[in-house]
């Protein structure tokens, strides 16, 4: 059987709980492959990680490989294929009093994590390894851990398909469709209030999304502001933010790159800006992507983009060149 190495900081917390079983059950890998498991905590919990470990063993998979736990990033980076870092605090918890309300605010308490976790990577990881930034602020995150590995044929991404899912999930209702009816979703830009999920060049059956919707105002106001705001309403719903739906577009990322995408489709994730659509060099913006057959991931070229549109992607694009000012002493 082949074998794939995975590494998921943070394992012990919510969302791990809910990623663990779903990498290594078949579902993600496939059926012949057998999944070997670096699990990542922080010395005061890893001993938790040996009940994630019993249970995996209990589940019975065939495709379940080894399971190592780990408080040692370098140790747990060695010949690792994907790495998935959620380990992070999240936002809605009170830290010295203040309550952390913007992904942004958890900038300086997140952001030294990922300096290690990326020059462990980057040092022992395989040439060709794909990291997913999940830990928020996820893009800022992910451009820290990126400096840090300075590996250029690693590829660094950021977590943006929950809320390229979430924008499925909110036309599907809108237009009683079947979400795979829906294809091409691009979030441009940050994981934070400023994403711009783009109806524009998503399609539904073919043609474009805003087109088949027909009701701007809908777009402009209520899909545009429930998207945005969705992590927040899930974190006042049930009083920690969103992990079944954030293990889940975790696991949409790694399949989405590990076989070539159709032709009519894309998927959506934050890579290092190449300057395409006049996004600076050096940020982990959101892009629309394609993967070769080769696992290469690139940015989908020559999108239109309205003036509308060209507003919303300014906004998030200098609120992440901000963010990068905020930790510059990270870099
Ligand atoms: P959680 O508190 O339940 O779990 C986080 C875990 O990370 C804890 O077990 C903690 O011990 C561990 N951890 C902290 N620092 C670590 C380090 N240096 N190395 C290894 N592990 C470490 O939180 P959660 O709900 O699982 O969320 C994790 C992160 O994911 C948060 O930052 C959250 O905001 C973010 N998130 C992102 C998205 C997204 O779409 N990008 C969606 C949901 C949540
Ligand atoms: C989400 O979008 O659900 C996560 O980023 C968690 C949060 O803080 O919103």
């Amino acid at each position: 059987m082949k074998e794939v190495n995975v590494l998921v900081t943070g394992a012990a917390g919510q969302i791990g709980y809910a990623l663990l079983t779903r990498l290594a059950s078949g579902e993600t890998f496939g059926q012949d492959v057998k999944v070997n498991l670096n699990l990542v905590e922080v010395p005061q919990v890893v001993s938790r990680l040996e009940g994630s470990r019993m249970e995996l063993e209990d589940c019975g998979f065939n495709t379940l490989g080894t399971v190592k736990n780990f408080s040692d990033m370098n140790e747990a980076s060695g010949d690792i294929d994907w790495a998935l870092l959620v380990g992070s605090i999240p936002r809605g918890i009170t830290i010295n009093g203040k309550k952390i309300e913007e992904r942004a605010d958890l900038l300086k308490i997140n952001g030294g994590i990922f300096t290690e976790q990326g020059k462990a990577l980057g040092e022992n990881a395989k040439a060709d390894a794909k990291i997913l930034v999940v830990g928020n602020p996820a893009n800022t995150n992910a451009l820290i851990g990126c400096t840090h590995g300075n590996n250029e044929s690693q590829t660094w991404m950021a977590m943006t398909a929950l809320d390229a899912n979430r924008a499925k999930a909110q036309v599907a209702n809108k237009c009683n469709l079947d979400i795979s009816d829906i294809k091409k979703m691009t979030i441009w830009g940050n994981h934070s209030p400023t994403m711009y999920p783009d109806l524009d060049n998503a399609e539904i059956k073919g043609e474009s999304a805003s087109g088949w919707i027909n009701d701007q105002n809908w777009i402009e106001s209520d899909f545009l502001r429930i998207v945005q705001q969705r992590g927040k309403a899930i974190i006042d719903a049930r009083g920690a933010s969103s992990a079944t739906s954030a293990a889940n577009a975790a696991i949409d990322t790694v399949k989405a790159t590990i076989k070539e995408t159709p032709e009519d489709d894309w998927f959506s994730a934050a890579v290092l800006s190449d300057g395409s659509y006049n996004v600076p060099e050096g940020l982990i913006f959101g892009f629309p992507l394609k993967v070769d057959t080769n696992g290469k991931v690139s940015i989908v070229k020559d999108l239109p983009i309205s003036d509308y549109a060209q507003e919303k992607i300014d906004l998030t694009t200098q609120e992440l060149l901000d963010e990068k000012n905020d930790i510059k002493d990270l870099l």
